[in-house]
């Protein structure tokens, strides 16, 4: 499905959305891991690269990371073959003080993913709906890294695999019009 764009952009910028139907085809790792490191490749403030990630790829980690979606999502994620769990590491700058653009700069990890996966023809859906703090407990994550983002990943599948509620959802979100973003005095 391609979005109608007033410019012509990146394919995969028009193409891209979240969708939640999804096939059982499993994602090989290579391509896997080629999303991870196109997400390596975000820009970040002061080359930090705060981003950190749990790969939900094989049995263990995927049935973890399943049971932290809250219900609305697992209803739909549990049939992600992959699901990886984005988290930002804080880090102090040169003054000594937080660095403000960790999370930002994870944000930036996640659409580079996003974008990569399109090119391959796989949906990655972000979900912020989830028990971050079950995966940091599991995980025995340190104090310093966040739990930020689940990712779903996987092919596309037969919508009908989908709860009414959700096969009515299924199209690509809208957008205000660009010009209404840009604020004025
Ligand atoms: C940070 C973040 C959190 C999100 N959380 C959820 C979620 O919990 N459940 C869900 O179904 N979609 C979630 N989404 C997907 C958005 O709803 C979706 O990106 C938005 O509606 C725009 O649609 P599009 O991606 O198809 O353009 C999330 C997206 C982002 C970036």
């Amino acid at each position: 499905m391609q979005r109608i764009t007033q410019y012509p952009l990146l394919q995969e910028i028009q193409n891209r959305w979240s969708a939640r139907a999804f096939s059982t085809k499993a994602v090989e790792q290579d391509d896997l891991y080629a999303l991870i490191e196109a997400a390596t490749f975000a820009p970040s403030a002061l080359n930090e690269q705060p981003w950190r990630f749990i790969l939900g790829n094989k049995p263990d980690d995927l049935s973890i990371l399943k049971q932290a979606l809250f219900p609305s999502n697992h209803d739909w994620a549990q049939h992600a073959p992959v699901l990886i769990a984005l988290c930002s590491k804080k880090t102090t700058t040169f003054n000594g003080k937080e660095n403000f653009y960790s999370r930002f700069d994870v944000g930036a990890a996640w659409a580079f993913l996003s974008l990569e996966a399109n090119r391959r023809d796989l949906i990655a859906h972000a979900i912020g709906g989830f028990d971050k703090k079950m995966i940091h407990d599991h995980y025995a994550l340190e104090e310093d890294i966040e739990v930020v983002l689940m990712i779903a990943i996987g092919y596309v599948g037969d919508i009908k695999s989908l709860s009414e509620k959700y096969q009515e959802r299924e199209k690509p979100g809208l957008r205000r019009p660009f010009m209404e973003s840009i604020l004025t005095k």
